[in-house]
């Protein structure tokens, strides 16, 4: 795997975001892959900002998200959907169009996972973006989450409840389950890019990157891809 270690978060995120806007403007109708959580909003500001500059336009790429709360509509400010509009889409030019996320709030979670497989596999992603928890799950395919894992429902271990807690903004608890795309559509993509910031996120990174591919790490899976990149800030890589 690729390994980039830079002195800080900041200089991490400008390095991913620069990533995603050489890929764009050599690709315009691209497919991303997106993630949310805390880690990814600087890169996102960085490409609203490079929008504004001029230096890239995303009306014509497509994008997917890893992954949804069960029962959280895009009206509903703790939805991913939501934060999705807020971070990124809203500012940056995307076409409404071209946007595709998991309903939460679908009647039939299993028909809406369904759908999203469905379409997930329809076409690569050129880029995943990723990134990781502290148990090291990546989308919401936490320990135990087998290689070949395919969009689905699941249950959120109670490290991952711990972890989004605080950042809720209207729930007073983190749902219980969640959709999201499986390890193996996250292998599908082209290329790989997993942005991990912060000394909490060391010990998961370490795991990762121990050569050993194991269930219990999920982000180890990746070593089953060719064209990972690993970008880290020093707290992250601190175990390395
Ligand atoms: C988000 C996602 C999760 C997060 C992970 C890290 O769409 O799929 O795997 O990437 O939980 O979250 P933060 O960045 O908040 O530490």
């Amino acid at each position: 795997a690729k390994i980039t270690i830079l002195p800080t978060a900041e200089e991490a995120s400008q390095f991913v975001a620069e990533r995603l806007v050489t890929l764009v403007q050599a690709k315009p109708a691209c497919r991303l892959g997106l993630a949310t959580g805390q880690t990814p909003r600087r890169v996102y500001a960085k490409l609203v900002a490079a929008v504004q500059e001029g230096k890239v336009s995303f009306a014509e790429v497509e994008t997917i998200n890893l992954d949804e709360y069960c029962g959280l509509g895009q009206s509903h400010l703790d939805s991913f959907a939501a934060y999705m509009h807020r971070e990124l889409f809203s500012g940056a030019g995307f076409d409404p169009s071209k946007i595709n996320l998991i309903d939460g709030a679908a009647a039939d979670e299993t028909a809406e996972a369904a759908r999203y497989a469905a379409l997930v596999r329809s076409r690569p992603a050129d880029l995943q973006l990723l990134g990781i928890g502290t148990n090291g799950h990546i989308g919401f395919n936490e320990p135990g989450s087998p290689a070949t894992s395919r969009v689905r429902v699941v249950e959120l271990s109670q490290e991952t409840l711990d972890a989004n807690q605080p950042t809720l903004l209207e729930l007073d608890r983190v749902p219980k389950h969640a959709i999201t795309m499986g390890i193996a559509d996250i292998l599908d993509a082209r290329e790989i890019v997993v942005l991990a910031t912060g000394t909490a996120k060391a010990e998961a990174i370490r795991k990762s990157l121990s050569g050993q591919q194991d269930e219990a790490c999920p982000a180890s899976l990746l070593g089953a891809h060719g064209n990972v990149h690993w970008v880290l800030d020093e707290g992250a890589a601190k175990l390395l």
